[in-house]
């Protein structure tokens, strides 16, 4: 068993004490913005603004990563004028848990009050013009993951037992992220994120599949955190960065040192681009 807060208290009491231990070490913080920063982003918190850092090993729920590129914190602070909470780090289902456990931390982002959640991730690229280092602005994705984030009872204080799924990634704040990255004069694509259960990274096989089922990225996260951020009602916005050309598309093998490479070598602009979103989000009222 996994002895996670969960088993012992329930979902939404294990989801309102992370809240509320967050709460009272950051002093009444209430965050507009929650960001999940995938391998290389983490280090876009440690910019905040009157931040504040809180060790996952110090909240219940929270896990440290085991990969290596994920810190394993929560920063609180400002930036670009949003009040915003982001995770350094995030354990993905692959290192063990289950979809429930990965996807605690988002719901206890959503549950102190971010009405916007922006997940992050590093990605193989299935769309074969893609070079590796493109940003992608997930309109749709594909759950291909052998467990979910809801599986279980539901708790009617959380979110509704069958949720919609027409509009995951919310429509006009894909088109706020379009109209900030070509502001910067950044290269935004768009497409259809699958996620895969890993670790190992797909076989050609596979991902001539994923090409077929229509997908446009392939990872191995987010799909669990975005499920829980919709079932309590905040809207999301999501980008990969495509690190490398999926499997069998070159025909070279495939590493982590290659992704983490390519997510360090586009990280200025990945935190320009995260800038603008939080930016216009301000400056539409989208998180007022
Ligand atoms: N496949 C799955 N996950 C990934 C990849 C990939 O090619 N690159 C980075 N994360």
């Amino acid at each position: 068993m996994s002895n996670h807060p969960t088993e012992r208290l329930g979902l939404y009491e294990a989801v309102q004490l992370a809240a509320h231990t967050i709460r009272h070490d950051a002093k009444g913080f209430v965050p507009q913005v929650g960001l999940i920063l995938g391998s290389g982003l983490g280090a876009f918190a440690d910019q905040f603004e009157n931040a504040k850092a809180i060790d996952y090993a110090d909240l219940p729920g929270f896990i440290p990563s085991t990969v290596h590129g994920h810190k394993g914190r929560l920063v609180l602070g400002e930036r670009a004028g949003a009040r915003c909470i982001a995770m350094q780090g995030r354990v993905h289902m692959y290192e063990g848990h289950s979809a429930l456990t990965v996807s605690f931390p988002a719901r206890v982002l959503v549950a102190l009050g971010a009405k916007v959640i922006i997940v992050t991730n590093a990605a193989g690229g299935l769309n074969p013009k893609w070079p590796p280092g493109t940003l992608m602005l997930i309109r749709d994705h594909i759950d291909m993951l052998r467990d979910h984030a809801l599986r279980g009872p539901n708790d009617d204080r959380l979110g509704p037992r069958f949720p919609d799924m027409t509009k995951t990634y919310a429509p006009e704040l894909r088109s706020l992220a379009k109209e900030a990255a070509a502001g910067k004069g950044i290269h935004l694509e768009e497409g259809v994120y699958v996620a895969m259960p890993g670790p190992t990274y797909e076989t050609p096989a596979e991902v001539k599949m994923l090409q077929t089922i229509g997908a446009d990225a392939t990872g191995m996260s987010t799909v669990p955190e975005v499920v829980v951020a919709r079932h309590m009602g905040a809207r999301v916005i999501g980008i990969s960065c495509i690190t490398n050309q999926a499997a069998g598309i070159t025909g070279a093998e495939l590493s982590h040192d290659e992704v983490t490479a390519t997510a360090a070598r586009v990280r200025t602009t990945f935190e320009t681009l995260l800038d603008a979103i939080l930016g216009q989000l301000v400056a539409r009222g989208e998180i007022a």
